[in-house]
């Protein structure tokens, strides 16, 4: 019987849930400063962790940007020792909606020491590089985090939206997680298995679509579990600000199953958006 919403998964160190908890949602509109209700995210925060056993929390210098670091911490620090923290640095919010890549080596160590402060810790667990910068080369944007581990001030590097060739110049031996677009409505990306094969725990975002799998049409019980089953490093990060929606979350990884004796739900309608279903899984 798993204790963990999803099962375990070992990331950077850490045995922690499957069902991650994505927290770019607990923002105000265009992921842009505060939320509406700024307790309401606090005490979402708190449950996905107290009440759920959610273990993996994703979040990124940019939600707000700095607002979500801000939260988690007031909502949880101390940290448990089990709970994985992840964070992103490398993008710059110039406005509400707008996201810009900023990998130059000294502007990702003072993102990093930014992040350090507002999370009041002496280590970030696991620091992606939130988007590979076409204007720097990658193994400057990777090699200034893997400065920063080697000062202790990180303690594991991944990397977010990136091809298997862009993980091998990386140095797949020195990423632990990769978080890219995996969907019902996004079947197909390389990368998974490239992530099995080289023991880096794959970590699909926007695992719902935006929403677009949680509809009466699409439920999300099935969308959630179809990720799940595609293999034991994929740890999915749905994005919720409704305490019903992580309710409903928690419930359906609660009951999965890794070798599949898990009750079967209502199947979704197949469909790909990326190209050629190259890899085919059924739910
Ligand atoms: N690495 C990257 O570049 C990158 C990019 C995008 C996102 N991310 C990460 O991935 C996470 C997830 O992505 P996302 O938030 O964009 O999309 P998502 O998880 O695919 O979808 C989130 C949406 O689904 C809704 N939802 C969740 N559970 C539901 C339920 N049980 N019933 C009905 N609706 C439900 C949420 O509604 P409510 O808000 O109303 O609860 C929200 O509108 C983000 O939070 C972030 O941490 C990373």
């Amino acid at each position: 019987m798993n204790t963990l919403p999803g099962g375990p998964v070992t990331i950077a160190g850490k045995t922690v849930s499957r069902l991650g908890l994505g927290t770019m949602r607990l923002t105000g509109p265009g992921t842009w400063h505060d939320p509406h209700d700024r307790q309401r995210a606090i005490e979402l925060l708190r449950r996905a962790v107290h009440v759920h056993g959610i273990t993996h929390l994703d979040t990124a210098d940019a939600y707000g940007p700095h607002t979500v670091e801000h939260l988690i911490r007031e909502a949880l620090h101390p940290f448990p020792e089990h709970l994985l923290v992840a964070t992103k640095v490398g993008m710059i919010r110039p406005a509400p909606n707008r996201w810009a890549a900023l990998g130059r080596p000294q502007y990702l160590r003072a993102a990093v020491e930014s992040s350090l402060r507002r999370l009041k810790v002496e280590r970030l667990d696991l620091c992606y590089l939130h988007r590979v910068d076409p204007a720097v080369p990658l193994e400057d944007q990777v090699g200034a985090l893997a400065a920063l581990r080697q000062e202790g001030k990180i303690g594991a590097i991944g990397l977010s939206k990136v091809t298997a060739e862009q993980i091998r110049v990386a140095g797949a031996d020195q990423i632990v997680a990769v978080q890219n677009v995996l969907n019902m409505h996004s079947r197909y990306d390389p990368v998974l298995d490239f992530c099995a094969d080289h023991n880096i725990a794959y970590v699909p975002y926007r695992p719902l679509n935006g929403g677009a799998l949680a509809t009466s049409r699409a439920p999300m019980t099935g969308a959630l579990r179809w990720l799940l089953r595609l293999g034991e490093h994929v740890a999915p990060i749905p994005g919720v600000s409704s305490p019903e929606h992580l309710d409903e979350l928690a419930v359906a990884a609660g009951g999965f199953q890794a070798d599949g004796g898990d009750v079967q739900l209502d199947p979704v309608p197949a469909q790909s958006e990326n190209g050629p279903q190259k890899r085919t899984v059924s739910g």
